[in-house]
């Protein structure tokens, strides 16, 4: 149950937010990558910098210890945001910016650190590339459809941006 849970919802997440950022952060990405396929599993790392759905983990303090300074109770809950730590200045340049060429753009949380990384992390990166791939091969252009209206369609219960609906105009080839 723990990987149907972790391995569905988490990737179908993040096509739709990426196919959000395609529509609405860069229309141009788009064609860049239909005429650069080579260039998709750069993009698919950069939308999990950028366009993370999964912004917080949480860990309850087993006992009574310091961490930085601060001391920390048993029973005590931290949370994590790795989504502030994917936007880190000191960690990556203008980290507002989607920029699919820096060259650390690895270096994310968005799979978590540690002992508990995503044991699908691979198999979502090839999931979303291998996605990705099919469609730039496909469909010549997306376009936005101007009835959407994003704060209507966002999940409320996910624990980062998640999307319920995201509507894409799709023209399969050029005329
Ligand atoms: C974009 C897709 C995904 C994201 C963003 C993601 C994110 C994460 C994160 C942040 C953790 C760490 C949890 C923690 O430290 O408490 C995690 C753990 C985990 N993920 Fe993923 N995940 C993704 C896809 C997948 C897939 C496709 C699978 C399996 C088919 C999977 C299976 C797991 C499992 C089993 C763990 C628990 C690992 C452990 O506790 O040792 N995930 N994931």
């Amino acid at each position: 149950m723990l990987l149907l849970g972790a391995g569905i919802e988490t990737t179908s997440h993040m096509v739709s937010n990426t196919f959000y950022s395609f529509l609405y952060d860069d229309p141009s990405l788009y064609g860049q990558l239909r005429q650069n396929p080579e260039w998709v599993p750069l993009a698919v790392e950069e939308m999990l910098r950028y366009r993370f759905h999964n912004a917080k983990r949480h860990r309850t303090v087993k006992q009574d210890n310091q961490l930085l300074g601060v001391d920390l109770k048993k029973g005590d809950v931290v949370i994590s945001w790795m989504s502030a730590a994917n936007m880190d200045e000191q960690m990556f340049e203008e980290p507002f910016e989607l920029n699919i060429h820096r060259r650390n753009n690895k270096r994310h949380l968005t799979f978590g650190n540690g002992p508990h990384f995503c044991l699908g992390a691979p198999l979502a990166r090839m999931e979303l590339s291998i996605a990705l791939t099919a469609f730039v091969e496909k469909i010549a252009r997306i376009e936005p459809v101007d009835s959407f209206d994003l704060e209507n369609n966002l999940a409320t219960s996910a624990p980062g941006q998640s999307l319920t609906h995201l509507p894409v105009k799709i023209v399969a080839s050029e005329k």
